[in-house]
């Protein structure tokens, strides 16, 4: 790009700049962002915490945002049905430009997510960074963990091959009993030994009930992280 063309190209961008600098002040000042954001002002992270065992919650949440990408992705092809599921991915994988590429970085970024999660607990529990006062980090955390397994027992379901019935066995054994309570039973359908009922919830669960989840209890952890800071070297 020539010189002239950047210029341009910089002044036609200066508005929207400036735009999402006033939006985010204004969101700032309204939410009480602004004391949060004060006392975390200038807070740098501790030498120790550059060891790469630190950094484990940091791939988590790489390999989180990159299985949400290609899922979004994904989740535009994918066919939620008995007969169309395994359909869906064969053309995904052999026909849809770029198809094939989403979905196996989809199922490598699941199996990193899931090591780094593991990994991370593991350096949590090694550097005792669970103890007063991140108990509640610790706590949101084991949440954050049950999701990881529902997303993999549900994604297992969607491509409707051998896999699938292994998951579903697995999830009608250990969660099936939660259908029977009154009134909210169906929103247990994932847990069906039903193909059929196990796949539409699955579906909704992989796609729309856990990411929302997910996210939120990522925020809370991020806020608890940020507040009390990295725990202290060994
Ligand atoms: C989706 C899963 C998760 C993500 C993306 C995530 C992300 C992070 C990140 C980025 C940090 C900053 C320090 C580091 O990277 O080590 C952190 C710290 C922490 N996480 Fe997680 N985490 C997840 C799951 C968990 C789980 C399952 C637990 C425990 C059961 C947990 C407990 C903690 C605690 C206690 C800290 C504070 C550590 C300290 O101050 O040294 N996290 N997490």
């Amino acid at each position: 790009m020539d010189k002239e063309s950047t210029g341009a190209l910089s002044k036609a961008l200066l508005p929207l700049g400036k735009m999402f600098t006033k939006s985010r002040d204004w969101i700032i000042a309204r939410s009480g962002l602004e004391r949060f954001m004060e006392e975390t002002e200038g807070k740098t992270v501790p030498k120790h915490a550059l060891n790469p065992a630190y950094c484990l919650g940091g791939v988590t949440l790489v390999a989180f945002l990159i299985l949400a990408l290609t899922g979004f992705f994904l989740a535009n092809y994918y066919e939620p049905s008995e007969g169309g599921a395994q359909r869906s991915i064969q053309i995904i994988s052999t026909e849809l430009p770029f198809g094939f590429y989403a979905k196996s970085i989809h199922s490598w970024a699941a199996n990193v997510m899931v090591i780094a999660v593991l990994l991370h607990v593991l350096r949590v529990f090694i550097t005792g960074s669970y103890k007063n006062p991140r108990e509640l980090t610790w706590m949101g955390g084991v949440i954050l963990l049950v999701f990881t397994f529902l997303f993999v027992l549900t994604g297992y379901v969607l491509p409707m091959d051998e896999r699938s019935e292994f998951a579903i066995t697995s999830m009608s054994g250990a969660f099936g009993w939660l259908r029977g309570i009154p009134h909210v039973g169906g929103v247990f359908n994932w847990a069906s030994d039903t193909v059929g009922e196990a796949l539409t919830g699955s579906y909704w669960m992989h796609v729309t009930v856990l990411p929302i989840a997910i996210i939120l209890f990522l925020l809370v952890h991020f806020y608890l992280i940020r507040k009390h800071g990295i725990s202290g070297p060994l």
